[in-house]
């Protein structure tokens, strides 16, 4: 179960200059997570220009409640590249597109501490609202002395469309957190290439995290399609560079859904914004320009598979939706049929990556046959 870093109460409310935990100053800061929520929700279907953390207490209300929720979306993508070496470095550059008050930075930064970094955070944050930048100093200056890595940060004012808009160059990681649903996908896609694909390095890695909301996550597909007709390879969720075959049906989305140890602070002001964040749902995109795809992960699954849906215990059977090479497919394993071999099929969650072979592809499923072979590949748990 993924848990906020242990420093990470003390320096929100040094930031905030408040205690969370007083009732009086959660209800204020409700009432500031009630408003942007609702201008979250109105905005899905249109885009505006409203600067909305411009005002000190929906700043705090978002640091407070929507960093928090969101800074621990980095983790399992950023835990799927772990295994690659990709943090082994004695610096690490990272660009924050859309920084907000600093849920990348804080979501980073526990993530490195949590895997034994020892090198030098490179951060750049961009956004064009400076309070949020301010904010990002402030936070940085207090992971400082709670982290063995040293924290460099740099900020950007500015509109991340502007036809000039330049980042610099050499970044490990480009992160776009909430912040392309707020920019027209036709502009997404020029700010990508002309900006971001010369700022990522030869080695670097983009990650795109959005709502899980069908349209917002529709908009990331299309997205992700898009990224790969221009010559990017996806590194996770997708185990396939094909088009995307959630696309095919309106009703489809893709996203993660992960359980969080969530913070007595949190569940107060769910209840009294009437608000629920039992689960961390969200949408993400990996990619790269190195031609590195899910296949590194597993150099040996030849048949690799992401789980993109609950998993439904039926009587007699255990049925869940899979994506991989051969599309997007309802997987069936009848009871009489477990062995060995694809136990773990019953215990398959949202988003794990799969490593199947011997499964059989029928016209409306794919059977999981007692000669079946199932992996589980959970890199969270450290598997
Ligand atoms: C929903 S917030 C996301 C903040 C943070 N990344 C997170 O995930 O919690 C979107 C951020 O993008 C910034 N933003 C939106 N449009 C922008 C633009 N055109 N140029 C620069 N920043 C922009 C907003 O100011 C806001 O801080």
């Amino acid at each position: 179960m993924l848990s906020l870093p242990p420093w990470y109460q003390t320096i929100l409310e040094s930031v905030l200059g408040l205690s969370v935990d007083d009732s009086r100053q959660v209800q204020r800061l409700s009432a500031g997570v009630s408003e942007l929520s609702k201008r979250f929700t109105q905005r899905e279907n249109e885009l505006s220009d409203d600067k909305y953390t411009a005002s000190e207490d929906l700043r705090s209300a978002y640091l407070v409640y929507y960093s928090t929720v969101n800074l621990l979306k980095l983790y399992s993508p950023l835990s799927e590249l772990f295994p690659t070496g990709f943090f082994k470095r004695p610096a690490l550059g990272v660009l924050d597109l859309g920084s907000g008050p600093g849920t990348g930075l804080l979501g980073m930064a526990g993530f490195l501490d949590s895997h034994g970094f020892r090198g030098t955070l490179e951060y750049t944050a961009v956004d064009h609202e400076l309070g949020n930048l301010r904010s990002v100093e402030k936070i940085a200056g207090n992971i400082k002395p709670n982290v063995e890595f040293t924290v460099e940060v740099e900020i950007h004012c500015c509109d991340v469309r502007l036809n000039d808009a330049q980042f610099g160059s050499g970044y490990d990681l480009v992160l776009a957190m909430n912040s392309f649903n707020e920019i027209a996908r036709e502009e997404s896609i020029r700010i990508i290439h002309d900006a971001i694909a010369p700022a990522v390095s030869s080695t670097g890695f983009l990650l795109i995290v959005e709502p899980a909301l069908r349209d917002t996550s529709r908009e990331l597909l299309r997205l992700r399609d898009g990224l790969v007709a221009s010559g990017w390879t996806i590194f996770s969720p997708c185990t396939r560079q094909g088009l995307c075959p959630a696309l095919e049906k309106e009703t489809d989305w893709c996203h993660s859904s992960k359980a969080w140890e969530r913070p007595a602070f949190i569940e107060r002001i769910d209840k009294a914004a009437g608000l629920i964040k039992e689960e961390l749902k969200y949408s993400y995109i990996l990619a790269n320009r190195h031609g590195v795809g899910a296949k590194h992960q597993c150099p040996d699954s030849d048949d690799l598979y992401r789980a993109v849906s609950e998993r439904f215990d039926e009587k007699g059977r255990t049925r869940i939706i899979l994506c991989g090479e051969i599309g997007r497919n309802f997987w069936m394993r009848n009871k009489r049929d477990k062995t060995a071999g694809n136990r773990v099929f019953g215990s398959i969650t949202r988003y794990d990556l799969l490593a199947i072979s011997g499964a059989e592809i029928r016209e409306h499923d794919v059977l999981v046959r007692p000669d079946t072979e199932v992996q589980i590949h959970d890199f969270l748990r450290g598997d």
